[in-house]
Formats: C-alpha cells, sequence, structure tokens
C-alpha cells in the first residue's frame, strides 16, 4: 500500500529562537494544514508571540526548520519571498488614516475578493480605517493578508481588547475564510472558550515549550488540565 504524505501549509520541526544571546521558545515542533485553523495557547509570556516572530523569520537567532507547502523557509523575513506567509500581529494591522479602499489597494488585495470574504466592509470602504470599529479593523487587518493568498497566516490575539460578540463574529470569518480559501492558520488566543470554537487543533504553551495538544473540541472538558500547565505544573504533559 502507498501511503501519501499531505503537504502541509505549514510545518515546523525544532524550532529554538529567542532574543540576543537568550532562547525564549525551545525546539518547538507543529504543523498545520490547509484550511485548518490551529490555536497556539499560553499565559503570559509563555512564548507565543515569539513563537509567530520566529516562524516569519522576524528573530535573528534562530534554530531549526520551518517549511511552508513544503519548501524550507531561510533567512530573515525581507529576504524571503512576499505572500507565503501572512501575518497579523498584536493591535491594529491597518493604516489608520487612510480609507478601507486605499489599505486594502496598497496591500495588493482584491478588492472583490475581499468584499466577497468581509461583506461588512462593503459600506465603510470610504471610510479612514481609524474610524472603524475594533472588530471592523481586524477584519480588514486579516483582508489585507489573506487576499495575498498566503498559504498559511499567523494571527497573533485577534479577540485583543473586543467585545465577547464582536469577537465570536470574527472568528466566525476566519473559520469561514479558512474553509474557503484553504489557508492554514496558526491563532495565537488568550481566551481558551474562544480557541474552542474555532480551533481544529489547540497547543498549549509554557515557558517556550510545547506541554500539550489536543481537539479544540476538548478544550472546555480539560480546562482543569489546562490551568495546571498555565500555572507551570508539568505533570500533565503527557
Ligand atoms: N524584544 C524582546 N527582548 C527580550 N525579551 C523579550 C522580547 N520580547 C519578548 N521577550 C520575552 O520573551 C518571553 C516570551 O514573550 P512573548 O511575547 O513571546 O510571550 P507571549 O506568550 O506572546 O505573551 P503575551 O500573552 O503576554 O502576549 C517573555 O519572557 C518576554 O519577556
Ligand atoms: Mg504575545
Amino acid at each position: 500500500m502507498t501511503e501519501t504524505t499531505e503537504v502541509r501549509a505549514l510545518e515546523v520541526r525544532g524550532l529554538t529562537a529567542g532574543y540576543g544571546a537568550m532562547a525564549v521558545i525551545h525546539d518547538v515542533t507543529l504543523s498545520v494544514g490547509h484550511g485548518e485553523i490551529v490555536g497556539l495557547l499560553g499565559r503570559n509570556g509563555a512564548g507565543k508571540t515569539t513563537t509567530l516572530m520566529a516562524i516569519a523569520g522576524f528573530l535573528g537567532r534562530c534554530e531549526g526548520e520551518v517549511k511552508v507547502d513544503d519548501v524550507r523557509l531561510r533567512g530573515p523575513a525581507y529576504k524571503r519571498s512576499r505572500g507565503q506567509v501572512g501575518i497579523v500581529l498584536e493591535g491594529r494591522s491597518v493604516f489608520p488614516s487612510l480609507t478601507v479602499a486605499n489599505n486594502l489597494e496598497l496591500a495588493g488585495a482584491d478588492r472583490d475578493e475581499a468584499l466577497e470574504l468581509f461583506p461588512e466592509l462593503r459600506p465603510k470602504l470610504a471610510l479612514r480605517a481609524g474610524v472603524l470599529s475594533g472588530g471592523e479593523q481586524q477584519m480588514l487587518a486579516l483582508a489585507r493578508t489573506v487576499c495575498r493568498h498566503p498559504a498559511v497566516m499567523l494571527i497573533d490575539e485577534l479577540s485583543f481588547g473586543l467585545a465577547p460578540t464582536v469577537c465570536e463574529r470574527l472568528l466566525a470569518r476566519l473559520r469561514h475564510v479558512a474553509e474557503t480559501t484553504r489557508v492554514g492558520v496558526l491563532l495565537v488566543e488568550q481566551g481558551i472558550h474562544y480557541a474552542a470554537s474555532v480551533a481544529d487543533r489547540v497547543l498549549i504553551m509554557n515557558e517556550g515549550l510545547i506541554r500539550a495538544e489536543m481537539p479544540g473540541a476538548e478544550l472546555a472538558e480539560r480546562e482543569d488540565e489546562i490551568e495546571r500547565i498555565y500555572l507551570g505544573g508539568l505533570d500533565d504533559a503527557a
């Protein structure tokens, strides 16, 4: 019988990275399939943002391997070909003084495609991005990134500072985007219940190590275990 090996949108092996001489994440191995949303959870300072930055090539000190669509990425971000990895960092990744239309244009996003994925933006096209609500700004940030057709999107705290109903709508929209465009998503999320609602799979990180992995659907029932990992209890890592 021949075994078919599915090409993953993102494959990370043995990634160790940090700032200056200090490693902050250690031997991180993970993968994200096409159309899959993988949540990355952990308490403050666990190393979640550092993991995204290292995958994107923003950190100088980095060991390990990062592959996108089976092609190894090398060197710093600015030397890599644009478009393989989309990144939406904490805070609003939009130009507040430009209109929504200009924000899309500047990102090289196809406007029709962006509006199909995020119809909420249609009535806002002529407005300055800075006057949009927080949720709408995040939609615009997602639209700017996804319409460049990356194989994988790295997203940091999409829900930060947003009201629960806005978050839920945004995450449902992200789910729809992953399903329709088949982009793989690595999503850093603080809220366990948000991750449970959107992620196919979840990785729990503490002190720079991936301590556990589970289906998003199991998050709610394993909340005690997750909390112990957050607090540093390693006995639950298995
Ligand atoms: N630029 C930097 N220089 C030195 N150390 C840093 C830098 N950025 C982060 N760190 C340290 O790396 C560790 C991991 O930080 P990181 O930002 O990855 O955590 P996080 O899991 O994203 O946390 P949070 O949930 O608070 O965003 C922390 O101890 C932090 O102090
Ligand atoms: Mg962070």
